[in-house]
C-alpha cells in the first residue's frame, strides 16, 4: 500500500471517530445562531502606507523590532489587495458570518477630521462583497490599533481626550456603513489588552514599569496605567453606544456590544484561599468590564485591592455606562488554574492586585507576569465561562467572537485544530441547551495572520497563508474542510470522499 493510501485510511478512521464522538449537527443550533470566522485589520490587511493610511501604534511597535520574531504586518496576509477573493472564499467555505475590524488610521488618518476616501472605499468594497453573498457582517471598531498621531498627541487611551475622537470615528463608521452593517463591537478585549499594553509591555504602546514588564519599556507605570486605560475605554464605549442609540438605532436597527478576553479559571486546590482567589480572578478579568456595564461600578474586590489607583465613576458616568450594551463578545482560548498569592504591601501591578498566581496545569510552577497562553484545550471551560456569565451578569446575549487553536506547525493536516474546534463547538451547544443566550460562534482565524504576540511564529488559520510567497496564496487546511462540511452538509463531520474530492478536483477551495 502506498503512503498516500495509508494516510487516507488513517484520516478516514480519524474522521469517523470524530463523527462518532461529536453527535451533533449544524441544525441542532438555533436557526438564528451564526457560525463564522474572524480577522482584524492590522493582522490581515498589510498595505500599511498605501492609499493614505497613516501609521497606527502597531506600526511604530513592530518597526522598533519589538516582536519576538522582529516581524511587522507591512504586508501581513495582504488583505488590502486580496479582499475580493477572500470574501468569495468565506462564502465558498459556507461561513454564515464574518467578523473583521476597521483600521481607524486608514479611515481617518489624522485620528479626527477628514475621512480618507480610499479607506472608505476599501471598507465599502468589503461590505458590499459580503452583502452580495449574504454573509452576516460583524464589525469591531477598535481591534487594538490606535492611530499613532493620537498616541503622540495625548497618549491615546490614557487620556480622556480620546473619548471624543473615538466617538467621532464611530460616528463616521455608523454613518457610512450602518445601512449594511448591524452588528457592532466597540473594542476588542480591553481587559487583557490593558494588562499586555500597559502592564507587561508586550503589546503597543509597549508601556510598563520595573519590575513588572516582560519587555524593556522606556515609559509607563504598570501599577496605574492599565486601570486608567480600561476606565477611559469604558467611557469611550458608553459614549459610542449613546451616540448609536440617539442617532442611528431607530433607522439602522443594529446592536452594539463590547468584547472581553475570557479564560476559565479552576481553583488550583479546593482550599478556601484558592477558591477565593479563583473568584477574584473572575471579578478582575470579567468584572473589570462587566460590573460597570451591568451594575454601574467596579467590583468591590477591585476597589479594595487597587484602592486609590482605581479611577472612579461619577454618578452621571455610572448611569451612562450601566446597560450600555446589547451583547457581550468573548474571546476564548483556554483554561487556567488559579492559586492564591498573598497580597503584597509594596507596589503592585494588576496581577499583584488580583493576588493570584496562574498555573497551566496542576503540576506546573506559577506563571509570572501575564496569563499563560499555551494551555491545553479544555472545551468544558468554554461552557463554564458561558454559564458563569449568565449567572453573574443576567444572561446577556453572547457572541463567541474568537476561539481557535494556536499551532507552530504550518501544515495542512491540522487534525488537532479540527478536534479543538469541534469539541468547543460541542461545548457551545451544551451551553445553549442549558439556557445560555449564545448567538454566534466565530473561529479565530479565518486564515493565518500576523499574530499579536508571536508575529508569524505561530498560526491559527483555517486557511494556510504562505508568508514567504509574495502573492500570499491561501490553502485550505483540514480544519477549513471540516468546518465547511459541518456547515454545508449539516453533518457532524465531513466524509473522506469529500476531502478527497476537494483535494483532487480542487473545486470549492
Ligand atoms: C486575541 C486577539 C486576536 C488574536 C488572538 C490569538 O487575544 O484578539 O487578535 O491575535 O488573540
Amino acid at each position: 500500500m502506498g503512503a498516500t493510501a495509508f494516510f487516507y485510511i488513517l484520516l478516514f478512521l480519524w474522521v469517523q471517530d470524530t463523527a462518532a464522538t461529536l453527535g451533533f449537527t449544524r441544525s441542532d443550533f438555533p436557526q438564528d445562531f451564526v457560525f463564522g470566522a474572524s480577522t482584524s485589520a492590522y493582522q490581515y490587511e498589510g498595505a500599511v502606507s498605501e492609499d493614505g493610511r497613516s501609521p497606527s501604534f502597531w506600526d511604530t511597535f513592530t518597526h522598533a523590532g519589538k516582536m519576538p520574531d522582529k516581524s511587522t504586518a507591512d504586508v501581513a496576509a495582504d488583505g488590502y489587495h486580496k479582499y475580493k477573493e477572500d470574501m468569495k472564499l468565506i462564502s465558498d467555505t459556507g461561513l454564515e458570518a464574518y467578523r473583521f475590524s476597521i483600521s481607524w488610521s486608514r479611515l481617518i488618518p489624522n485620528g479626527r477630521g477628514a475621512v480618507n476616501p480610499k479607506g472608505l472605499q476599501y471598507y465599502n468594497n468589503i461590505i458590499d462583497e459580503l452583502v452580495k453573498r449574504g454573509i452576516q457582517i460583524h464589525i469591531t471598531l477598535y481591534h487594538l490599533d490606535l492611530p499613532q498621531c493620537l498616541e503622540d498627541e495625548y497618549e491615546g487611551w490614557l487620556s480622556p481626550k480620546i473619548i471624543e475622537d473615538f466617538t467621532a470615528y464611530a460616528d463616521v463608521c455608523f454613518r457610512e456603513f450602518g445601512d449594511r452593517v448591524t452588528y457592532w463591537t466597540t473594542v476588542n478585549e480591553p481587559n487583557i489588552a490593558a494588562i499586555t499594553s500597559y502592564g507587561s509591555g508586550q503589546l503597543p504602546p509597549g508601556r510598563c514599569s520595573d519590575p513588572f514588564g516582560i519587555t524593556n519599556c522606556t515609559a509607563g507605570n504598570s501599577t496605574t496605567e492599565p486601570y486608567i486605560a480600561v476606565h477611559t475605554t469604558l467611557l469611550a464605549h458608553a459614549s459610542v453606544v449613546r451616540l448609536y442609540k440617539a442617532k442611528y438605532k431607530a433607522e439602522q436597527k443594529g446592536v452594539v456590544g463590547i468584547n472581553i478576553y475570557s479564560f476559565w479559571s479552576y481553583p488550583f486546590t479546593q482550599s478556601t484561599v484558592d477558591l477565593e482567589a479563583t473568584q477574584r480572578c473572575k471579578d478582575f478579568m470579567y468584572g473589570w468590564i462587566l460590573w460597570p456595564l451591568v451594575f454601574g461600578d467596579y467590583p468591590q474586590v477591585m476597589k479594595k485591592n487597587v484602592g486609590y489607583r482605581l479611577p472612579s465613576f461619577t454618578k452621571v458616568q455610572s448611569e451612562l455606562i450601566k446597560d450600555s450594551f446589547d451583547f457581550i463578545g468573548i474571546n476564548h482560548y483556554y483554561s487556567v488554574y488559579v492559586n492564591d498569592r498573598p497580597l503584597e504591601t509594596g507596589a503592585r501591578d494588576v496581577m499583584g492586585d488580583m493576588s493570584i498566581y496562574y498555573r497551566v496545569s496542576r503540576t506546573d510552577p506559577p506563571v509570572g507576569k501575564a496569563a499563560p497562553t499555551n494551555v491545553t484545550s479544555d472545551p468544558k471551560g468554554l461552557q463554564l465561562v458561558l454559564e458563569y456569565l449568565k449567572d453573574a451578569y443576567g444572561n446577556p446575549p453572547i457572541y463567541i467572537h474568537e476561539n481557535g487553536l494556536e499551532s507552530t506547525n504550518g501544515g495542512l493536516n491540522d487534525t488537532d485544530r479540527v478536534d479543538y474546534l469541534s469539541t468547543y463547538i460541542g461545548s457551545t451547544l451544551d451551553a445553549i441547551r442549558n439556557g445560555i443566550n449564545v448567538k454566534g460562534y466565530f473561529a479565530w482565524a479565518f486564515m493565518d495572520l500576523f499574530e499579536l504576540l508571536s508575529g508569524y511564529q505561530s498560526n491559527y488559520g483555517l486557511y494556510r497563508v504562505d508568508f514567504d510567497d509574495e502573492s500570499r496564496p491561501r490553502q485550505a487546511r483540514l480544519s477549513a474542510r471540516w468546518y465547511s462540511g459541518f456547515l454545508k452538509k449539516n453533518a457532524s463531520s465531513i466524509r473522506l470522499s469529500r476531502v478527497q474530492e476537494d483535494l483532487t478536483l480542487n473545486t470549492v477551495f
